[in-house]
């Protein structure tokens, strides 16, 4: 490529990977003060899935990359940047899953490192592919989104362990000159004033492992639901909004809007905001739950798997989560249209 030919982002492929074990609404009524009623009434979630004790989030990365390497068409040796976003490391905190994640594939020499981004993570991954291919540094990157959450889920907390369950997803972010394929926008935000709104207190440096540490629970996610989910709504739609009139695109023009997954009535109130139809807005909480930074992949693999999701059609990404963190994108899928 010459150095006066631009060079834009180009969203290639999508894999992912579920675990098989189910997590219930009535396996959960078995473990906590709560009913299948009010979780499928207060969050749409029917299920969720865990990942097998020797399962590891690398493990779910890999099987998700090896899926989206094979869908972008391109030989692993092209790979020349791996970022992993996970706030459920194998290892806190090093090695990074991304080195985890390219040993397991056999690639080698190429720079790989996690960001933690929380929920928001492919997204804010999504903004730093587009960057280093726009600077003509990476022309193919892997990009991964893996959690076990129910490795920091306290199975006595009934606030948050019938919210989130494991998976991960993954893409190909590849170079091209075509501008009908490039990303058309991405915004990535945060701020730390709501940091205690989702909270993992230990391990870190503030909160090394200790007795104490394991007696208080400081291991498991803590969140203030009714907070955030105030904060959601709002924020989600606002940056919603922006992002489409900062394009002159309206909300009828996107045939997929793929929100994090972590509430349906958080999903429904801000596609109703936007007057957005049922087949416009995509929705797996229901059988996956709340899989953090592995949520958007995972739900943009779902429509891609079933036919739904073809070449150079619009994706319209939102989310937010831990940090407090908040990111939205537009982008046409450059990837093959699935055989059917
Ligand atoms: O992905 C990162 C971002 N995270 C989120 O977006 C999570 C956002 N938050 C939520 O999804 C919701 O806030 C929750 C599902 C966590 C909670 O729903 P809510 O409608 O906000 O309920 P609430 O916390 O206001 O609690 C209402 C009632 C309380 O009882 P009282 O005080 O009214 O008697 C809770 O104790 O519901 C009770 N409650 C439950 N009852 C049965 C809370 N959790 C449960 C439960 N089962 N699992």
């Amino acid at each position: 490529m010459s150095l006066s030919t631009p060079a834009y982002a180009s969203f290639r492929s999508i894999g992912a990977y579920i675990p098989q074990k189910v997590l219930s609404n009535s396996d959960l009524e078995a473990m906590v003060d709560t009913s299948d009623e009010w979780i499928t009434k207060r969050t749409g979630i029917k299920e969720r899935r865990i990942a097998a004790t020797d399962e590891y989030t690398s493990d779910m990365g890999t099987e998700a990359s090896k899926k989206a390497i094979e869908r972008a068409g391109i030989d692993k040796e092209e790979i020349d940047l791996i970022m992993c976003a996970t706030v459920t490391p194998d290892y806190f905190n090093m090695p990074s899953t991304a080195c985890i994640i390219s040993d397991k594939l056999g690639i080698r020499n190429v720079q790989a490192f996690d960001i933690s981004a929380a929920c928001s993570g492919f997204v804010y991954l999504l903004s730093l592919a587009k960057a280093f291919i726009e600077s003509g540094m990476k022309k193919n990157i892997l990009i991964i989104g893996a959690e076990k959450f129910s490795s920091i889920i306290d199975y006595t907390d009934r606030g948050t362990c019938i919210l989130f369950g494991d998976g991960a997803g993954a893409a190909i972010i590849s170079s091209t000159t075509d501008k009908e394929e490039a990303f058309m926008d991405i915004h990535a935000s945060a701020d730390g004033t709501y940091a205690d709104f989702l909270v993992t207190p230990a391990p870190g440096s503030m909160h090394p492992v200790s007795q104490e540490v394991i007696d208080k629970g400081l291991n498991f996610v803590q969140m203030k639901g009714n907070e955030t989910f105030k904060l959601a709504v709002k924020t989600l739609t606002k940056d919603v909004i922006e992002i489409l009139k900062n394009n002159s695109i309206t909300a009828e023009d996107i045939p997929h809007f793929i929100p994090h997954q972590a509430n349906y009535r958080i999903i429904k109130a801000v596609g109703d905001a936007l007057k957005m139809t049922e087949e416009q807005v995509v929705v797996t909480v229901e059988k996956y739950g709340n899989t953090s930074a592995a949520s958007i992949p995972m739900a943009i693999n779902d429509i891609y798997e079933s036919g739904r999701l073809k070449y150079g059609e619009l994706m319209l990404l939102d989310t937010f989560g831990g940090g407090l963190t908040w990111a939205s994108a537009l982008l046409p899928f450059a990837g093959k249209t699935i055989e059917s």
